[in-house]
């Protein structure tokens, strides 16, 4: 007799259905009661739904998004081939491979120590080559587990938040003060984005980005090192994004917090390749965990790092690898830093004519995000007007944190021609505004 298909227990309930006229099959499994602390859904999403609907309002209007933070511009040749050449290589038996180090490849490891962390006492094996930044930060909040207390930059990139209150880090969500359990620490232009730390409980882990996403500060190596003497002094780990790090041109502001002394004892660092060589869609990133940061107990937290890469991921992918070495060699690596150059040249656009217009404008010059204040309105209404009279999608800033109200984030990842386009329609609804 042949073998019955296993068939899971169903319920059918009306109580777990979102339009009650349709029965719905329930499984038995409870949600994880965290996801219901979340806000209406994740920044970005809400973005897209309120631009789909102007769309449909106005079908001939031409929207130009200043948005969401995805690249543009094609991925330059010389890396484009490697990558082409990986992965014709995989389609014959001599240039095939299957599963590869979790770590990542070793020439990868090695190229990236040389760039970016040879010259501030880092080592290859220190070095994890992943899908991205994002990932990484997921993977990193599992290794630590939900019993940890967390601080972040207010505004900050989401995931941090997000990603904490999934994990059950945080208490529910109060409008203007976020969730509770997290330590916001406000970064307002009246402290140079620096958060005031004498102000700041001490928390187990400390997020920070630099440059930061939104509001485009890069830190300077004063700020820095006073960061990693506040991490050292409670011990605290740093987990450091450095996404944007390559956008930095202020010798004053160093791109990786091992520039820090000390800071090896008491961060982690965290970058990519998506915003540098347009890598979104490829996905290769990396973290550097020092072996000398430990935990309480003496034990290295690279150990558990290590272990995190070979349980839940399996490797980055050969293609992405192969692209990312090409990004490390001279050729790639001068493509690269041109196309940065090009996004850079964006926001300066973006910076002009806002100031220009009158508008306090921050950010810009280190960073593909210009931060633009409009004291005393609510970001989502200014995220509406310039939606509704210049046809632009901005970014509100309250998406990114409490003190983000009054601000939109502008992101210089846009077409040269979307750009210019998109000032001259700002000049025209807005010259004179102010
Ligand atoms: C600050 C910051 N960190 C990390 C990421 C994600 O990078 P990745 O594409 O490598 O996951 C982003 C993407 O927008 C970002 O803004």
């Amino acid at each position: 007799m042949e073998a019955q298909p296993h068939r899971p227990k169903l319920a059918v309930k009306t109580s777990c259905v979102a339009a009650p006229e349709k029965q719905q099959v329930c499984t038995g499994v409870r949600r994880n009661e965290n996801f219901g602390k979340l806000q209406a859904g994740y920044l970005f999403p809400e973005i897209a739904r309120r631009r789909r609907a102007h769309q449909e309002k106005h079908p001939d209007a031409r929207v130009i998004s200043l948005g969401i933070g995805d690249t543009t511009e094609p991925i330059p040749r010389f890396i484009a081939d490697a990558m082409q050449r990986a992965a014709a290589g995989l389609g014959t038996l001599e240039g095939y491979s299957g599963y590869g180090a979790e770590q990542g490849r070793g020439e990868v490891r090695e190229a990236l120590c040389e760039r970016f962390y040879a010259h501030v006492g880092r080592k290859a094996s220190e070095i994890f080559v992943s899908d991205g930044s994002k990932c990484d930060i997921g993977r990193l909040q599992m290794m630590f587990g939900a019993g940890v207390s967390v601080a972040v930059q207010d505004p900050s990139y989401p995931v941090y938040v997000d990603s904490s209150v999934i994990m059950g880090m945080t208490g529910g969500y109060q409008e203007g003060r976020g969730f509770g359990g997290i330590q916001y620490m406000p970064c307002r232009p009246e402290s140079d984005f620096f958060p005031d730390l004498r102000k700041v409980g001490r928390t187990d882990l400390i997020f920070f980005c630099s440059p930061n996403n939104p509001t485009g500060a890069a830190a300077t190596r004063a700020q820095l090192t006073e960061l990693v003497a506040h991490a050292r002094e409670r011990g605290s780990i740093l987990i450091y994004d450095a996404a944007y790090a390559l956008y930095i041109s202020d010798p004053d502001c160093p791109r990786t917090i091992f520039e820090i002394p000390g800071a090896e004892e008491c961060a982690i660092e965290t970058c990519s390749f998506s915003k540098y060589a347009g890598f979104t869609g490829v996905r290769l990133g990396w973290t550097v965990v020092p072996e000398a940061l430990r935990y309480a107990d003496g034990q290295p937290v690279i150990a558990d790092f290590n272990r995190i890469m070979t349980t839940v991921f399996n490797g980055a992918s050969v293609v992405a690898q192969a692209g990312g070495l090409a990004c490390l060699q001279e050729e790639g690596f001068k493509e690269m830093t041109e196309l940065v150059a090009f996004y850079k040249e964006n926001a300066e656009i973006l910076r002009r004519a806002f100031t220009e217009l009158g508008f306090s404008v921050y950010g810009g010059t280190n960073a593909p995000y210009v931060w633009v204040g409009f004291p005393g309105q609510a970001s989502w209404d200014v995220f509406a007007t310039i939606l509704e009279r210049c046809n632009l999608v901005t970014t509100p800033g309250s998406g990114f944190g409490p003190a983000g109200e009054g601000f939109v984030r502008a992101s210089a990842f846009g077409h040269r021609d979307d750009i210019l386009e998109a000032v001259e329609r700002l000049k025209r609804e807005f010259r004179g505004a102010k």
